[in-house]
Parts: C-alpha cells; sequence; structure tokens
C-alpha cells in the first residue's frame, strides 16, 4: 500500500472510502521520539489494521501560551519516523482544519471532573477539556478501531477512556508502557529543553520512584514524606507526589492491591511528569462459571497468552476426589477426612506437551481424575466444608504473589474476592452438552447418550449453585459472557482485551 501524507480533513475521507481495512490510530503533537515510535511499531505489529498517525499542535491543551509557542516542530523528521515504524498514513492537518473558525458544530468537551481534578489537573486549568475536544474531533474525522496511547499520561488515558465510554464512540483503548531512557527518565518531548544539570534532577526523582516501586514491592507500603525529604534536599520543586487509586485517582486506601504513586516537578522552565504503579501482588484474573461453559480451554489458552499461572482448581477437587476414593475414606466423618487433608499435596508441574499435570502426594493424577466415577462424586465432596476450606487455603497459596489465571466455580466470590478481573464463563445446556460429547478426554462422555448428559450437566448445575458453602454465583463486579455460537479463540481474545483495558500494561511484565 502506498504511504501518504493527508493534510486536510476532507482528503481523510477519500483516503477512508479507498482502504478496506480497519484503522490503528496514534495520534501525536509531533516531535517524536522513541516513546511514540513504540506506539507506532506496536499498532503495526499487534494486527494487520491500516495505522495513521496524526501530528498536530493543539493550541487548547496549553494552559501557557509560551509553552505552546516553544513547543518543538520537527516535522520532516518525525514523518521518517512515522514511516519507519509502521505508519501507512499521516494527518497532519492546521487549526483551521481542527477548528475551522465558522463551524458552530465543533464541540468544545468538558473532561470528566473527578479525574481532571487530580494531578496535573490541578494546575493545569482547561489542559484535559483541550485534550478531550481534540482527540474527539479526531476520531470522529478519522473513525478507527483502535486508538494507542501511551501510559506515560496515565491521567489523561484515563480521561480519554472515560470520553469514549460516555460518548459511546465504538473505538477500543490500547496502552503502551511507558519507554524509559538509558537513565531511567521517561521518553518526553519536553527533554531537549533541558540543561545538563536539570536531567540530573529529573533522574534523580525518577530513580526515587522507580526506587520506591522495589521497596513497596518487598514491605507494601511508601512514605511519601520520606521520597519528599529527599527531593527536597536535592533542591527539586515539586508540584506534587501523590499516592493513589490507579482508576479513580482519589487516595490509595489500605486494601488496593494495585496503585500510582504519580509525580510532577518543575526543573527550571520546564514541567516534567513520571509515574510508578505499586502492586502488593501481581495481577489475578478469575474465571468462574458452570461444568462445561468452556473454562479449562480458555483459562489454558489465556495463561500461555499473557504468560500467566494456570490455576485449574477443578483438577484439583477431582484429585482429592480421587484419593479419597482410591484410599476408600469415609469422606462423611470429619475426624477421618481431617486426618488425610492434613497429609495432602496438590501440585501442578508443567509436562513436555506444555500443558500442565496434577500430582497428589507426588502421584500423576492427570488422565484418571476425568473418569465418569470422578465425575459423579466431585460435586459432593467438593460441597464437604472441610475440603473447600482446605483447598481454598492451598489456592490462596499458590496465588500469594498473584500473576495468575484461575478457573473454577468460587474464584471470584471466596478464593481471590480482590482479583484484578473477574469473568463469569456460562454457555447454555445444549451447546455444554454437545461440547462435552465432543470432548476426548472425557472418555465416559463419549458413550453416554446427549439427552443423558444434558440431564447431568443439570443436576450438576443444580448442586453446585444450591450448595451451603461456596454456591456457584456470580460475583458482583464479574462480567458475564456467553460462550454459545463464539469460536474459543474469540472468547479468549475478548477476555484479553478486558484484561489490557483493565490492568497496566506496565504492571504485566
Ligand atoms: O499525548 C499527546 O501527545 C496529546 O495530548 C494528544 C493525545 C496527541 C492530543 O493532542
Amino acid at each position: 500500500m502506498q504511504k501518504v501524507i493527508i493534510r486536510k480533513t476532507e482528503e481523510i475521507e477519500n483516503w477512508r472510502r479507498n482502504i478496506t481495512s480497519d484503522i490503528n490510530f496514534i495520534p501525536t503533537m509531533g516531535n517524536l521520539h522513541n516513546g511514540h515510535s513504540k506506539l507506532i511499531s506496536t499498532a503495526k505489529n499487534e494486527n494487520s489494521n491500516i495505522n495513521l498517525v496524526s501530528i498536530f499542535v493543539n493550541p487548547l491543551q496549553f494552559d501557557n501560551k509560551s509553552d505552546l509557542k516553544k513547543y518543538p516542530k520537527t516535522i520532516d523528521n518525525d514523518i521518517k519516523i512515522s514511516f519507519a515504524n509502521g505508519a501507512d498514513a499521516i494527518f497532519i492537518p492546521n487549526t483551521d482544519d481542527i477548528y475551522p473558525p465558522n463551524n458552530k458544530n465543533i464541540k468544545f468537551l468538558k473532561a470528566s471532573t473527578e479525574l481532571s481534578s487530580a494531578l496535573c489537573g490541578l494546575n493545569r486549568i482547561g489542559h484535559f477539556d483541550g485534550v478531550c475536544t481534540v482527540v474527539y474531533r479526531l476520531l470522529n474525522i478519522i473513525k478507527p478501531k483502535n486508538l494507542y496511547l501511551g501510559e506515560k499520561d496515565w491521567q489523561q488515558l484515563l480521561i480519554l477512556k472515560h470520553l469514549i465510554l460516555t460518548k459511546k464512540l465504538n473505538v477500543a483503548i490500547k496502552s503502551v508502557p511507558t519507554q524509559r531512557d538509558f537513565d531511567g527518565i521517561p521518553l518526553s518531548s519536553r527533554n531537549i529543553h533541558l540543561s545538563k544539570d536539570e536531567r540530573k534532577l529529573i533522574r534523580f526523582f525518577s530513580n526515587e520512584l522507580l526506587e520506591a516501586k522495589k521497596n513497596f514491592q518487598k514491605e507494601k507500603k511508601i512514605s511519601i514524606k520520606e521520597i519528599i525529604q529527599k527531593l527536597s534536599v536535592k533542591k527539586i520543586s515539586i508540584e506534587y507526589l501523590e499516592h493513589l487509586h490507579p482508576y479513580t485517582l482519589q487516595n490509595s486506601k489500605d486494601e488496593d492491591n494495585i496503585s500510582i504513586l504519580a509525580g510532577a516537578i518543575r526543573c527550571g522552565e520546564t514541567r516534567l511528569i513520571d509515574h510508578v504503579f505499586l502492586m502488593k501482588r501481581s495481577p489475578i484474573i478469575a474465571i468462574d462459571g458452570p461444568a462445561g461453559a468452556g473454562k479449562s480451554t480458555v483459562t489454558k489458552l489465556i495463561a500461555k497468552k499473557l504468560k500467566l499461572l494456570y490455576l485449574d482448581t477443578g483438577a484439583m477437587y477431582r484429585a482429592l476426589s480421587w484419593l479419597l476414593i482410591r484410599e476408600n475414606i469415609d469422606y462423611k466423618k470429619e475426624k477421618e477426612l481431617q486426618n488425610i487433608l492434613k497429609n495432602i499435596s496438590i501440585i501442578f508441574k508443567s509436562n513436555a506437551n506444555s500443558h500442565q499435570d496434577v500430582f497428589i502426594n507426588n502421584y500423576c493424577v492427570t488422565e484418571e481424575i476425568r473418569s465418569r466415577e470422578i465425575s459423579s462424586i466431585v460435586s459432593k465432596i467438593s460441597s464437604i466444608k472441610e475440603v473447600r476450606k482446605f483447598l481454598v487455603e492451598e489456592q490462596r497459596k499458590i496465588g500469594k504473589s498473584g500473576g495468575l489465571v484461575a478457573e473454577g466455580r468460587d474464584i471470584g466470590t471466596t478464593v481471590f474476592p480482590d482479583a484484578e478481573l473477574k469473568i463469569f464463563l456460562t454457555a447454555s445446556i445444549d451447546e455444554r452438552a454437545k461440547r462435552r460429547k465432543s470432548d476426548k478426554k472425557s472418555k465416559d462422555s463419549q458413550v453416554i447418550d446427549i439427552h443423558k448428559l444434558k440431564e447431568l450437566i443439570k443436576k450438576r448445575d443444580f448442586e453446585d449453585s444450591k450448595r451451603e458453602i461456596s454456591p456457584l454465583i456470580k460475583a458482583d463486579e464479574a462480567i458475564e459472557i456467553n460462550t454459545d455460537g463464539y469460536l474459543i479463540n474469540e472468547v479468549v481474545d475478548k477476555i484479553i482485551d478486558l484484561y489490557n483495558d483493565k490492568i497496566p500494561k506496565e504492571t504485566q511484565n
């Protein structure tokens, strides 16, 4: 496809008429650096859409006229960088194109009050209104499928997500982590204004934030006061330094698993921002739902794609059921059960086929736990109070440092109620019976007639949802996905999109 430079709004419409793919849109104000290159190349590598970069210095988002005047303009170099990193088209409008003087239809927007009255919004009056106005205008002209934004401007990202939601725009935000220079400072168009000494200061500031992140991992706490003291010794002029909830930008609470430490400092004439995410543990995805909804297949693929640990809690209940049957334990007798629970260890290990084997007391039971005998008893055994208590504790131990995707029936409600993303996966009884029938691993299902399978599924649903302890119910915040008629990969991609939309990329490595 021929690479093009478009300068007029009307030309965009002609250009769009001639393309058949969806558009990835990367808005910029020019003076491109490696942070922008990363945005463009991520868009290029993520899908086969057409990539359009816009270069427009938006006057509405400058609260200070002299800042606007001295904003660096490096258009020839910007064009080179954009094309070299995968742009197919570059849109370089002038101010009258974006804001035609006599066009009364241009909407001047207000950014979310809650989100824009924190951090940068406190001192940069009207800045986020200007950002919302230009991005809304550009989205209406370009009509992209995806909008690529840097997490470096985290507050801007939240405000634009809110804008897209409230205006019901059909565009997905894809975020890219903050790109840092060799000395740890975030790449920014404003860095070129820094003198050598000023650069040293911002380096000190960024390194303090990165250090706080490391310490937080160990100690699970930070002291803003101490950081401010250290910055004051260096005579760094702090505009703000705040520890906040990462999505609401309200003060962080003790129970927040992920929070943001964000700051802005002034170095001479230049104002610079930086942040880090503080995490008590890595993120967790909880996938609950009835048997046969596709949980295992979907969860395994998500774990692989997002490089997360896969916690199959159903296999743990099956493994325990297998042992109780094999050892002939009368699990109705509390004492007998408690005795055996004291000496049980269930672990998962990856096998040579990159699948996971489940071991109970060092014996591999991956195959055996799929038998009809186990299927018919597992629901009963998993409704025993002692069993649930024991396995929930084991599961929490495995999930202590997070970084996992767990599937089961009570993950979002009981095991990890603070999971960052909760999914409730369902499917109709007909669909679930069809899937069980064609499941090669479930040997018995292949010999059972489909009507009988439906009855068994209904019975299992009833038992699971009516049991006293940890019944199968959808967690309040869980997103329900009915998988009827969807390909497995479509469901997997949907959940990964939800995860990426919620969890900062910066916390994912
Ligand atoms: O982040 C920026 O460079 C600008 O705020 C944006 C999103 C291009 C709008 O002018």
